[in-house]
């Protein structure tokens, strides 16, 4: 079976094709950073204009390398949702006519089961499992006991993970986003210099909440002399990175206790950074959980895991209709 996916929620235009015989055969992503960094932040409708630019140009990229005609495919994946409104419009709006076009069948993906399931195109995934999702928009954890049932255990009582490395590195002065900056230069800081919250870690709740950490690394840093050594940017960051691994590790473990299960899986772009890697790695083993970190690639928004997802949901029988909305925001649901 060979899936078209495409995956237009925030500020990245991809399409890619995943096929049950050989696995993703092309992830094709068109990446906004440049057009937006000038604005420290996501401009939603220049996101729009740039998925509506770029987007038809990928589809035909992307058959013509696979030497493919759109009714030689057997179905569309889109994101439905969450997400920017305008920008998914553009990839629902385009999914439909493709698939109407060709007699099609169309599904509508939620944008975080397509992250969640990003980790069954890096290796098979052992279920049941509890995800951690951190990304620019969620940071919560799903129990899930088979592909397509989630049951979502808790989440941020205020900013994603994500907007808490994007956040922070503003106030550094860091080119958007933020995570990648942080990451690369967390590897240079010296540990203990200074020192962040890891705000609930007493607390029973199945929550995080990194509203705080702005606040803090304002504070610390609003009496250092400017401009800030480099070296003094680096050490922030070190020890801010550290507070977000160590609630993030703290609640992900505790979640795996709760629903007792034998496997755990992270998800969304905050699953690319390096240090929440190793440390998760490191836990899952010391506690003999099955732990493999999704390929990086699939990590950040991508229209692969649009097309598996898509897949997976085709297979069983489901499909929609061309009625299908988009949707801003909504919690995961349960398809299985
Ligand atoms: N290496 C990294 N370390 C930490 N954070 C990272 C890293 N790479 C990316 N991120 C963060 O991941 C976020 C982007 O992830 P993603 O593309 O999944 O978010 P989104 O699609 O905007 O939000 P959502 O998936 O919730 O709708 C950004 O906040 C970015 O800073
Ligand atoms: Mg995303």
């Amino acid at each position: 079976m060979k899936v078209l996916g495409i995956e237009t929620s925030c500020d990245d235009t991809s399409v890619a094709l995943y096929d049950s015989e050989g696995g993703v055969a092309e992830n094709l992503v068109s990446s906004q950073v440049d057009l937006h960094d000038h604005f420290g932040g996501v401009v939603p409708e220049l996101a729009s204009r740039a998925h509506l630019v770029n987007l038809l140009p990928l589809v035909e990229v992307l058959l013509e390398r696979q030497q493919l005609r759109l009714q030689d495919l057997d179905g569309v994946a889109v994101t439905a949702g969450p997400g920017l409104i305008g920008a998914l419009l553009v990839g629902l709006s385009t999914g439909k006519a493709l698939a109407m076009a060709a007699d099609l069948p169309l599904v509508g993906v939620h944008h975080i089961e397509g992250h969640i399931l990003a980790n069954a195109l890096t290796a098979e995934m052992q279920l049941p499992a509890v995800v951690l999702v951190a990304s620019g928009g969620h940071t919560e954890l799903i129990h899930m006991p088979l592909i397509g049932r989630y049951e979502r255990l808790g989440g941020t009582l205020d900013d994603a993970a994500g907007e808490a490395f994007d956040k922070t590195a503003k106030l550094l002065g860091l080119p958007y986003p933020g995570g990648p900056q942080i990451d690369r230069l967390a590897r240079q800081g010296t540990p203990g210099g200074f020192s962040f919250p890891r705000p609930l870690q007493k607390d029973p709740r199945l929550a995080f909440s990194f509203s705080g950490l702005k606040t803090a690394v304002r504070t610390a840093v609003d009496g250092l002399p400017r401009p800030l050594e480099p070296q003094t940017v680096a050490d922030v960051c070190h020890e801010l990175q550290e507070a977000i691994v160590d609630s993030l590790c703290a609640k992900l473990f505790a979640a795996a206790r709760k629903k007792h299960v034998g496997a755990v899986y992270l998800a969304g772009g905050v699953s690319a950074n390096g240090r929440l890697r190793e440390r998760v790695a490191r836990e899952a083993r010391q506690r003999r959980l099955h732990f493999v970190a999704p390929d990086r690639v699939y990590s950040t928004d991508n229209a692969a895991m649009i097309a598996y997802a898509g897949y997976c949901q085709l297979r069983a029988g489901r499909r929609d209709s061309l009625d299908l909305d988009s949707f801003p925001r909504g919690p995961i649901v349960s398809w299985a």
